[in-house]
């Protein structure tokens, strides 16, 4: 166990390395429809708008990280003074938007959140914006960390399920699912964003175990109650009745000046 602990925290440090919680510079534009977000590569469905009180975003590959970047929490703020607030929003990343002008996509509530008062229709009008913005941890007050049951679920034989409210500023890299007392555990996979499924489903009430990375941290999360009864149903949330909270650990650039 410590061995498998260790091994994942020499691999993910390298890429900790890219630094994700420093203030980076890019341009913002927003979605005048909404629904590309609610069917957005996450996978977070109807839920994504829920998320951060529909301030969510559409974010480039290099911070969706092949959907290991779902659920992450962003400070964004733009840069023109007369039209935005210094303190700018912070947002959910819940789709990938693959452009090469803008590291956001914001919904059309986190886009007039950056704005001053009385300037919201000035930056719709603009439509792109520059902005900075930093990886910030997510805090979902009144939520655990849940399981959504996809579904495509077909029990007995595959089980898909969403991760949802992920807090702290992690990524879940590894998600494993064993009878409640058993030590039997499936492997699931990412299918998709923050959906992750498994063709080896074990009979009974289910616990899983997952693998947090944050920074150079890495850690195993163990939910040895049940997380999923016996009987689980497509569509239904689970709470697992944890939270995640852990904030990354990174030295190379504190920056206590923003937000
Ligand atoms: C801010 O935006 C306003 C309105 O679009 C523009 O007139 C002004 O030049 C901008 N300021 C800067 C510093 O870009
Ligand atoms: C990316 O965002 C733009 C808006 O800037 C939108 O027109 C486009 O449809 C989005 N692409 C995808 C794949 O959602
Ligand atoms: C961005 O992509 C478009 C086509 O997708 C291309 O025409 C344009 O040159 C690209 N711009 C830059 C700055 O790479
Ligand atoms: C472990 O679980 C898998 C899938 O649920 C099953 O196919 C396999 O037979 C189990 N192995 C043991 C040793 O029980
Ligand atoms: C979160 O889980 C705890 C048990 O660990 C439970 O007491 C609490 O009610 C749960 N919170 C919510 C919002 O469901």
């Amino acid at each position: 166990m410590a061995l498998f602990l260790c091994f994942f925290i020499f691999l993910f440090a390298s890429s900790a390395s890219a630094c994700d919680s420093c203030v980076h510079q890019s341009k913002a534009a927003y979605f005048k429809n909404d629904s590309p977000l609610s069917s957005g590569a996450c996978g977070y469905g109807s839920l994504a708008l829920d998320l951060g009180n529909g301030q969510v975003a559409g974010v480039v590959p290099s911070l969706f990280k092949v959907g290991a970047g779902c659920g992450a929490c962003f400070q964004v703020r733009c840069k023109n003074s007369t039209l935005c607030t210094k303190a700018g929003t912070r947002v959910v990343a819940t789709d990938l938007n693959d452009s090469n002008q803008t590291d956001f996509v914001l919904s059309s509530k986190a886009f007039t959140a950056i704005a001053q008062k009385g300037q919201e229709q000035q930056i719709v009008k603009l439509g792109i914006v520059d902005i900075e913005y930093k990886r910030v941890p997510c805090d979902y007050k009144n939520h655990n960390l849940s399981v959504r049951v996809e579904e495509s679920s077909q029990k007995p034989n595959y089980l898909a399920i969403t991760l949802l409210y992920q807090g702290g500023q992690t990524e879940i890299v590894a998600v494993y699912v064993a009878e409640v007392g058993g030590s039997n555990w499936s492997e699931m996979k990412r299918n998709h964003g923050a959906v992750w499924d498994t063709s080896k489903v074990p009979q009974g009430p289910l616990q899983l175990w997952m693998t947090v990375v944050g920074g150079y941290d890495g850690r195993m999360i163990r939910i040895q109650k049940e997380v999923l009864p016996a009987d689980w149903k497509n569509g239904v949330i689970y709470d697992t009745g944890v939270k995640i909270t852990d904030i990354k650990q990174e030295g190379c650039c504190d920056d206590g000046t923003w937000p």
